[in-house]
């Protein structure tokens, strides 16, 4: 039985006293409307971690999750974070790939398979996004695309290794734009995922991955998404930002 998890990426949004209001309602409402067997992440920016994790200790749903960590292990890299001081204030899961961190950041597949190493060796399981552009969804080649990388970012790691990690499959034209995959697309690219792992690991690893979907998930979608055959869940940026959008979608397995 694969884990299914919802999991809030808040990227650069909410003051301290706004993430630690909404940490304090979603906690609440996931112990009193929770009662399946959902995993909850919550990614808060770097700054919130160790006081929502005082807020979401004690909840036997809810885990923490940063957003990014550096690929080194430590030394002269002003203004990063490296897996190691994540780990050692609680954090749980890193999101590593996300394709705004490629975007803006540069970030490649070479790199995020040292990130991807970094966070195993410190015992934070990723969450590995992929995911094609418009650009390359229109010409075809999304398949492929995406295919090279997993198989780039991932496909040096030992089957135990891999066993820890979630991907998160995000197509870029559907995030932020209110423009979500339609189920026989994110059904589509799921299966595909998970046939390459089969490819790579056999069958048994692939069916206890957990692939979640991203881009413009929201409470009125998600309960079809989440009913497709390989869609485990979501990685949830704007809806995140509100408890009870957040919780409906918790809500939708
Ligand atoms: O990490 C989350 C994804 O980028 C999805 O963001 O739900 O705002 O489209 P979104």
């Amino acid at each position: 039985m694969r884990q299914k998890i919802v999991a809030g990426n808040w990227k650069m949004n909410n003051t301290l006293d706004e993430g630690l209001k909404l940490t304090s309602e979603i906690v609440n409402m996931v112990n009193d409307e929770v009662n399946t067997d959902v995993r909850v992440i919550l990614a808060p920016p770097f700054v919130h971690l160790t006081q929502v994790r005082g807020l979401v200790k004690d909840s036997e749903k809810i885990s923490l999750s940063a957003q990014n960590c550096n690929e080194n292990d430590e030394g002269a890299f002003t203004g990063e974070i490296s897996a190691e001081m994540l780990a050692s204030v609680g954090v749980q899961y890193v999101i590593l790939g996300h394709s705004e961190r490629r975007e803006y950041f540069d970030e490649t597949n070479e790199q995020l398979a040292k990130k991807i190493d970094i966070a195993l060796a410190n015992n934070l399981k990723p969450i590995f996004c992929c995911g094609e552009s418009l650009e390359v969804r229109e010409n075809g080649l999304f398949k492929e695309f995406v295919s090279n990388q997993i198989s780039d970012s991932l496909f040096h790691l030992g089957e135990e290794d891999l066993k820890k990690v979630v991907i998160a499959y995000e197509p870029i034209w559907a995030i932020g734009t209110g423009k979500t995959a339609s189920t026989e697309q994110a059904q589509e690219m799921h299966a595909v995922i998970r046939e390459l792992l089969a490819e790579r690991y056999g069958a048994d690893v692939a069916e206890n991955i957990s692939i979640l979907y991203g881009g413009s998930c929201k409470p009125s979608n998600a309960p079809e998404l989440f009913a497709c055959k390989d869609v485990d869940g979501g990685l949830i940026g704007g809806a995140s930002l509100k408890s009870r959008d957040f919780l409906d979608i918790i809500k939708s397995f």
